[in-house]
């Protein structure tokens, strides 16, 4: 029986996770609460090395099964090493990126279809998030925002590839609305943070996470 709280956030590339992420941080160490906070790909020792294989530019000969199959085991090591122990040791785990990035990007994006679910499905062994957070926003805007200088390989990508993902995105949100939020990212970060934090505090209290 899992005994943390197991977060994730989602969304086009630009669309202010980090930001996002550096609140949490602020709220859960403001508030005393165990945590762990990770991201993907990595997270890991292996899955740090697989993000720098997965993300090169200079890797553009990179076919789409191998991307697909490399983001599922950087999740695999990541799951079994780090966020499984962590939940059960009763921590909130907040992970920048897990399984619907891998949906979104491969699946839609890269147009792999459902192969990418049923690769992810072994590869989180129904480690699956408590809540996810869906950063909306145009991916047109969320590119603009990143220097052409470090854009990654992903990053990289036409637009046409970007409006595939966010399209995706908005299907897995329907699909699984029992744990995706919508969080409308094209407001002040503050409108945004009290949004997130907000919803998650009502989490934490239904759970016994937060004592006040
Ligand atoms: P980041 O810039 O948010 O750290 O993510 C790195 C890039 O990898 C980003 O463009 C999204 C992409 N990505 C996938 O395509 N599939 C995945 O499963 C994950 C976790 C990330």
């Amino acid at each position: 029986m899992r005994r943390g709280l197991f977060i994730t956030i989602e969304g086009p590339d630009g669309s202010g996770k980090s930001t996002q992420i550096q609140f949490m941080k602020e709220y859960f160490e403001a508030n005393g609460i165990p945590c762990l906070f990770t991201r993907e790909p990595g997270g890991t020792s292996i899955g740090e090395k697989l993000r720098s294989i997965i993300l090169d530019k200079d890797n553009a000969e990179m076919c789409d099964m191998t991307e697909a199959l490399l983001y599922a085991a950087s999740r695999a090591q990541h799951v079994e090493e780090l966020i499984k122990p962590a939940l059960d040791s009763g921590k909130v785990v907040v992970c920048d990126r897990f399984i619907d990035s891998s949906i979104a990007y491969q699946g839609y994006g890269r147009e792999l279809g459902d192969a990418v679910r049923v690769i992810n499905e072994y590869a989180v062994c129904g480690c699956m998030p408590d809540v996810t957070y869906l950063m909306e926003l145009d991916p047109s805007i969320g590119k603009s925002r990143i220097n052409a200088d470090v854009q990654d390989r992903l990053e990289l990508e036409r637009i046409e590839f970007h409006n595939r993902v966010y399209d995706g995105y908005k299907e897995i949100a329907k699909l699984y609305d029992e744990r995706f939020v919508e969080v409308n990212a094209a407001r002040e970060k503050e409108a945004i943070r009290n949004d997130i934090i907000g919803h998650l505090e009502g989490i934490l209290k239904d759970r016994g996470l937060l004592c006040r």
